[in-house]
């Protein structure tokens, strides 16, 4: 076989790739963190190209931009890199940026997409040198597929098993120095040894207001809208610290700003069109506000168990703890605990409410072990419900 001849971006990897995407379509919210049909539309116009042009994340791009230089020196690919972080801050964005810096094509593939072993040899033999392979949610990659990467990336060598059962044979075939660059939203999920075989690993934190108000004021120009600092401010301030929420505001900001002002995006009209899409000044939509409502009004502030919380507000249980729940813990409105959710005072003050005397949350992680894993109390666990 030519190896050279097979290309990954006309296999049926690329369909299934697509197939996997779309599998994050329904239930969509405005401040939902992972990317919609629309969205895809748009970011691609929205990216930035290169590291010079990505705002905020400091930190990980001065390590990544050595990295590339460091290599460039050389003269050899860079090592694999791992990008880690939640949905929307970039971890795509930094992958094809990784490619552009390099000067390879970026081959596109994810863990999903990867069901067998040979799915990925055929991606790892129709790799040339200096190539970049981008495996995103690297996390959800099959076992078998998962060790034949490790020796991919170690030795630069694959075992291409011809045959089945006891006359199968594996025949090594050696290949071009690549790289490879993971992106996962659950790091914690990745085995020890695949996580050690990166040489750098990115962890992509929240965006600060200000950031997000640059890339706002980015996306503005980039779509040819006028808005002002104030505007750009307000969209920020809701955008739950995630450019791809920022971007998707900015964007129903505008329709409401063509529609029913002149077209500028003021501070004024911000508030009034995301007030009208339901998004609270915090960047609370409506299933959240519904959820921290039921948890105060019905149940006290708490402790309840997850899936009362769920009938209650007439979604999933996977919807509650998966859409509304991560951001309602991550700004200090409730707490998971072993017992079940409890409102914080944080909560109360939230939702124009006094916060009550015998409010079950104290403040502190004295009365419950705080445990913010949904996976440590998914199925089993000790919560009542
Ligand atoms: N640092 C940044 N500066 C400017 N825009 C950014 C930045 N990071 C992300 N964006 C914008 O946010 C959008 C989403 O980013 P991206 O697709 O890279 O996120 P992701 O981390 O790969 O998300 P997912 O986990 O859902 O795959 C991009 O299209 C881009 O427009
Ligand atoms: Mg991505």
């Amino acid at each position: 076989m030519d190896h050279h001849d097979s290309h990954i971006d006309d296999s049926p990897i690329d369909d299934a790739y697509a197939a996997a995407e779309a599998e994050h379509l329904a239930g969509r919210s405005l401040t939902a963190a992972d990317a919609d049909g629309d969205d895809r539309a748009v970011e691609a116009a929205l990216r930035p190209r290169t590291l010079d042009e990505v705002v905020g994340q400091e930190r990980v791009r001065e390590q990544l931009s050595l990295v590339l230089e460091a290599a460039r020196g050389r003269g050899r690919a860079p090592d694999h890199v791992l990008l880690s972080g939640p949905p929307g801050l970039g971890k795509t964005t930094l992958a094809m940026i990784i490619a552009a810096e390099v000067g390879s094509p970026l081959r596109l593939t994810s863990g999903p997409a990867i069901t067998h072993a040979g799915d990925l040899a055929a991606i790892l033999s129709g790799l040339h040198e200096g190539d970049v392979l981008f495996v995103d949610e690297i996390h959800r990659m099959s076992r078998p597929a998962e060790e034949m990467l490790y020796v991919a990336m170690e030795d630069f060598r694959v075992d291409v098993v011809i045959g089945k059962g006891p006359g199968a044979t594996a025949i090594p075939l050696e290949l071009p120095p690549f790289t490879l660059v993971g992106a996962t939203t659950r790091a914690g999920l990745l085995p020890g040894p695949l996580r050690d075989r990166f040489g750098f690993t990115g962890h992509l934190e929240f965006y600060e207001t200000a950031d997000l108000e640059r890339i706002v004021r980015r996306s503005a120009a980039l779509l040819e809208v006028e808005l002002t600092d104030e505007g750009a401010g307000e969209i920020a301030s809701r955008s739950r610290g995630t450019p791809r929420i920022a971007n998707r505001l900015l964007r129903r900001v505008r329709d409401y700003a063509q529609v029913r002002a002149d077209g500028v995006v003021t501070h004024p009209i911000a508030r009034a069109a995301l007030e009208l899409y339901e998004v609270d000044e915090s960047g609370l939509d409506r299933l959240d506000r519904a959820v921290l409502d039921a948890l105060c009004r019905r149940f006290g502030g708490g402790p309840v168990g997850v899936s009362t919380l769920a009938v209650a507000v007439g979604e999933e249980r996977e919807t509650v703890e998966e859409v509304a729940e991560p951001f309602l813990v991550r700004t200090g409105l409730l707490a998971r605990t072993p017992r079940g959710r409890v409102a914080t005072p944080a909560a109360w003050t939230h939702l124009g409410l006094a916060v009550p005397a015998d409010a079950a949350f104290q403040g502190g992680a004295t009365l419950f072990d705080l445990d913010d894993q949904p996976s440590a109390e998914s199925g089993t666990g000790p919560e009542a419900d």
